[in-house]
């Protein structure tokens, strides 16, 4: 199977709001402004009212209570807004069990905030590769999007070949997904953020999280690679073949990390657990 034909095949993925795509797609802009940021949100009232909602939440202890997107924006400052709509806006499409990975539901939410978190951390980290630091919280959240359409298009029996393979074989993840299907899931989710028209860097960095590009130029990618690996060491471990993932030492060489520094990421990462919790509960 190809991964447009698996896309096609999904038929049950959760609507996602056009507000938090159109938003996606600015944060491409060398400078987006809060004015734009508030257009876009009134758009969609569902979105609006959940945002207001969240600001509202004691997670963020405000002393007034926001009763805007206007106020919220201004009060919480723009790269926080963003983190909670996209946090809202894609938090109901992964909230689901995915038998064909044993992960349960929220798990895989979790593992994708906590990416999402340590992205942040390795592109301010990274400062010479000039990456926003809202497009790496959007690459962390969505790098395993496409385990949502592939355990839904694929039949436990070929769950069962892939895992498998990775048991007795000692395949990795994509490895095995590619010999038993044709395609895996970082293909798959690249292609279905590109049926939502997301912007081609977050595609490459997607459909590349397990094999960075790192020449001739560090992509995105090596940013998605690196933080999901930091979440896997972190602790967040979705499914049984959580083990499995090998850190790309290409990707260590384009960051400029020695083992002691990718000590101190890991832990900075392990410290975000608690605030990922606090956002799991808003979406
Ligand atoms: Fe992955
Ligand atoms: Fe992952």
């Amino acid at each position: 199977m190809t991964a447009p034909e698996i896309i096609n095949k999904v038929k049950n993925l959760p609507p996602i709001s056009q507000a938090a795509l159109k938003l996606v797609n600015l944060l491409e802009q060398a400078a987006i402004s809060n004015d734009e940021i508030v257009q876009v949100i009134k758009c969609d009232n569902v979105l609006t009212a959940k945002l207001l909602r969240a600001c509202n939440s004691p997670y963020f202890g405000l002393d007034e209570p926001v009763a805007s997107v206007d106020q919220a924006v201004l009060m919480l400052g723009h790269q926080q807004i963003l983190h909670i709509v996209l946090t809202l806006a894609f938090g109901s499409a992964m909230v689901v069990p995915l038998p064909g990975y044993a992960v349960e539901a929220n798990e895989l939410w979790r593992h994708s905030l906590l990416t999402a978190t340590a992205a942040e951390i390795v592109a301010a980290d990274a400062g010479d590769l000039n990456v926003d630091l809202p497009v790496a919280f959007t690459v962390g959240l969505l790098h395993d999007i496409g385990k949502l359409a592939l355990s839904q298009a694929i039949t436990p029996e070929v769950q069962g070949e892939i895992r498998q393979c990775i048991e007795q074989q000692g395949c990795a993840r994509t490895e095995a997904e590619t010999r038993i299907l044709g395609t895996d899931h970082a293909e798959v989710g690249a292609c279905l953020l590109k049926s939502w028209n997301l912007p081609e860097e977050i595609l490459e960095a997607v459909a590349n999280h397990h094999h960075p590009v790192c020449h001739p130029r560090p992509r995105l990618s090596v940013i998605a690679h690196m933080a999901n690996c930091l979440a896997h060491l972190a602790g967040s471990a979705p499914g049984w073949d959580a083990f499995a993932v090998r850190v790309d030492p290409q990707a260590v060489a384009a960051l400029e990390l020695d083992q002691m520094r990718l000590e101190g990421l890991v832990v900075e990462v392990r410290s975000a657990f608690e605030r990922v919790d606090q956002f799991m509960n808003m979406a």
